[in-house]
């Protein structure tokens, strides 16, 4: 099979494309790399050499808002007779923060994006799409663990763009056309890295994110960390997330294409968490206790956009897809850890 993936070269997109290579599947990366290193399609590209895996990765650089370009591709890849079986698709702007300042430009790339993706995709009649979905869009939690039916209520703009565009899919689906194949999955919160350390989560500039700041305070990177509130209706007084470790989630999506190729058309909205909630402080202590690193932490108030307590019911996936997560916290420190170290400064 060959799966556009794009968003490819992400923290997510990079450890899904070297599973899919390393699976037999053919790769055609389509991304803007405004967020990410082209870097990281060296690496994959040195790691598909030295396993002597010879799946096929191509690149294209460009922005998925580029219809002429998506036209391009999937022209392209019909008259090459390499046709484009199924989509994986991730590319979109995903910090929560950003889009409090910048909700326009949020609503532009991920839904007008995906707008011309699934355009494209029924013009050239591929209906199997796999969409990069969040937990953002529950919003508060009004009970934990969140299962698919939980209300859907986003606080944020980021998570109102994935409520949009998962109403595209019911429309789509419910049209004439009711031969798609769409899972649309709801991501947690995806860490750690590929255990070779080739490969792992990079973002630009001072981390939005718990984990990368954290691995950069252990590395010396940034001074300590910032706890944002101990005051949170919590345990500990500290928020409490799904840790779920990227390669988890990646293995999620090879589920998920092999749960497609069973279908003759679906519809499915699916958590892809580790099913578990762990707080910041929780996070800290088995961070220091798995890599031995110290990690000097300040408390300050909360940040906006945040919710207390937020982490999966996964039984749907579980049970559709016959997948499970099985890496642990600590192999998630020790995993993100390790390429942190390999990569002080990231793939640059
Ligand atoms: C985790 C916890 C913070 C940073 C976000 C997006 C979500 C998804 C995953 C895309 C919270 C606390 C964080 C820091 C801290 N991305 N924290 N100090 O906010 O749960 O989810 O990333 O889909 O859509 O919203 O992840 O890692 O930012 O925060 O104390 O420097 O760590 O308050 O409790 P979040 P996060």
């Amino acid at each position: 099979m060959r799966i556009l993936l794009t968003g490819g070269s992400g923290f997510i997109g990079s450890h899904i494309a070297l599973l899919l290579l390393e699976r037999g599947f053919d790769v055609l990366i389509l991304d803007s790399f405004i967020n990410s290193s082209y870097n990281v399609i060296y690496r994959i590209e040195n790691y598909l050499d030295n396993k002597k895996i010879n799946s096929k990765l191509e690149t294209v650089v460009g922005d998925i808002r580029n219809k002429k370009l998506l036209n391009n591709i999937f022209s392209d890849s019909i008259k090459e007779e390499k046709p484009i079986d199924a989509v994986i698709h991730l590319a979109g702007l995903k910090s929560v923060s950003d889009s409090l300042i910048n909700p326009l430009h949020y609503w532009d790339v991920n839904v007008l994006g995906t707008l011309n993706l699934l355009l494209t995709m029924k013009e050239f009649e591929c209906y199997s799409l796999i969409f990069s979905s969040s937990a953002t869009i529950y919003g508060l939690s009004d009970t934990v663990p969140m299962a698919e039916d939980h209300k859907i209520s986003p606080i944020n703009p980021y998570g109102q763009t994935k409520v949009a565009i998962e109403n595209m899919f019911h429309d789509l689906y419910n049209s004439n056309i009711n031969f798609w194949k769409i899972c649309s999955l709801r991501y947690f919160n995806p860490v750690g890295a590929h255990p070779s350390g080739l490969i792992g989560e990079d973002p630009i500039g001072n981390p939005n994110n718990l984990f990368p700041f954290l691995t950069q305070v252990a590395i010396g990177r940034q001074k300590l960390l910032k706890v944002f509130g101990d005051n949170w209706d919590t345990k500990d007084g500290s928020g409490i997330r799904d840790y779920i470790h990227i390669v988890d989630l990646a293995e999620g999506h090879l589920a998920c294409i092999d749960y497609l190729n069973s279908k003759d058309a679906c519809l499915e909205f699916i958590n892809l968490g580790s099913g578990k909630g762990y707080s910041v402080f929780q996070i800290i202590r088995q961070f220091e206790l798995s890599t031995g690193c110290q990690i000097p932490f300040s408390i300050q108030s909360r940040r906006d956009g945040d919710v207390a307590e937020c982490y999966a019911d996964i039984s749907k996936a579980r049970k559709l897809l016959g997948w499970t997560p099985l890496k642990s916290l600590d192999q998630i420190c020790i995993d993100g850890w390790n390429w942190q170290m390999k990569n002080p400064n990231g793939y640059s």
